[in-house]
């Protein structure tokens, strides 16, 4: 059995935040942002929503284009950082918006990897035949764990969902072939957010101290994560008996413009082989990919057959890539 993907969609707030709109809440300017960061405006959520708003949206969509009901789902996967709560999981509440009477599901916390973390597992129960679907969801409200007075990290982030639907296929020629995955534990100091988990529970003092608040190391995770992106991506490749050349898209975690640059001249891919939105969203953490991939697929990007690589780096630090053959039209 092979896992295919056979629905894709996502969800972005209307409410933009834009570079103009950052240089009134902290000493920035837009052209720094551009050329540091290709960014240029981000989405944000309504501050009465939480992420399984999005990640209930993103998934309806993918529903309504498979034209399959709510029912028919046996498994949900939510690849996020910024949970609604932290019990029950974000999967839950999905599935009760959602209606989905017969399934089961989990979170996946992997920062910027989750998604391909979600969607190397869901692969596996797909492919043991355990399960016939799994929805597998990337969502984050950056914007609720952002400190809108810290111009580190306030002009990267924003918010989003991106959902895709796994299905079983005999042809084992298409759909997810490969993923390979890391984790080094020691890269904790560098991007991290202490407060609220079991160590350094909400308290004045963590509130005082800016605790529920992502930190970012951002020097160091960006040389860590060139590398890391890049070394994954030839790795899969070369495994695969594959090159550059063989790849329809490369669509990597959309982090910083430069960072993306500076992997696609590693790999020697063309411009046009490497899908880039992270001008329009910032930083959307376990949604970048699957939002990413939902507009290649709108823009008809990738057709039946393509080779497409995904790459992501991110807290942890995870990183990782999956290889896998486009199986809609
Ligand atoms: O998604 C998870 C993985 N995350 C990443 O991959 C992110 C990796 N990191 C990055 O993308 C970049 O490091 C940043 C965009 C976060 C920062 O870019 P940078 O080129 O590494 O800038 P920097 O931190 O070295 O800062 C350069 C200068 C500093 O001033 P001094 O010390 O040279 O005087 C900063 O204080 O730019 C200053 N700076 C800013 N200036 C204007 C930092 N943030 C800003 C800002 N506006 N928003």
């Amino acid at each position: 059995m092979r896992a295919i993907i056979t629905g894709i969609g996502h969800y972005v707030p209307e409410k933009r935040l834009t570079n103009k709109e950052l240089e009134m809440m902290v000493q920035t300017d837009n052209d720094w942002i551009v050329s540091r960061t290709g960014i240029k405006e981000r989405r944000i959520l309504d501050k009465d929503k939480g992420t399984s708003f999005m990640a209930t949206k993103a998934a309806q969509v993918v529903l309504e284009q498979r034209n399959i009901s709510p029912e028919e789902l046996e498994l949900i996967i939510v690849a996020t950082s910024t949970p609604d709560m932290l019990v029950p999981n974000t999967a839950a509440l999905v599935q009760k918006e959602l209606n989905a009477k017969y399934c089961w599901g989990f979170d996946i916390n992997s920062a910027c990897s989750g998604f391909i973390c979600a969607l190397a597992t869901a692969a596996q129960f797909i492919e043991t035949g355990r399960h016939k679907n799994v929805m597998v969801i990337g969502a984050d409200k950056m914007s609720s764990i952002t400190d809108y007075e810290d111009r580190n990290t306030c002009i990267l982030f924003g918010d989003a969902a991106g959902a895709v639907l796994l299905e079983s296929s005999k042809k084992k020629e298409c759909g997810i072939q490969d993923f390979i995955l890391h984790l080094d534990g020691s890269g904790d100091k560098y991007l991290k957010m202490e407060g609220g988990g079991s160590l350094c529970p909400a308290s004045h003092e963590t509130v005082d101290k800016k605790m529920h608040y992502v930190y970012q190391d951002g020097k160091n995770v960006y040389k860590y994560a060139v590398t890391g992106m890049a070394d994954v991506t030839i790795d899969i490749m070369k495994k695969n008996n594959l090159t550059g050349k063989n790849i329809k898209l490369f669509i990597p975690h959309q982090a910083n413009y430069r960072i993306i640059d500076a992997i696609t001249k590693k790999l020697n891919l063309d411009q046009d082989q490497v899908v880039i939105n992270i001008d329009k969203y910032g930083n959307t953490t376990a949604a970048t990919i699957p939002l990413a991939m939902s507009e290649a697929y709108q823009n008809g990007r990738m057709k039946r057959d393509d080779w497409i690589v995904i790459a992501a780096f991110g807290g942890g630090f995870t990183w990782g890539s999956l290889l896998l053959k486009w199986a809609m039209n």
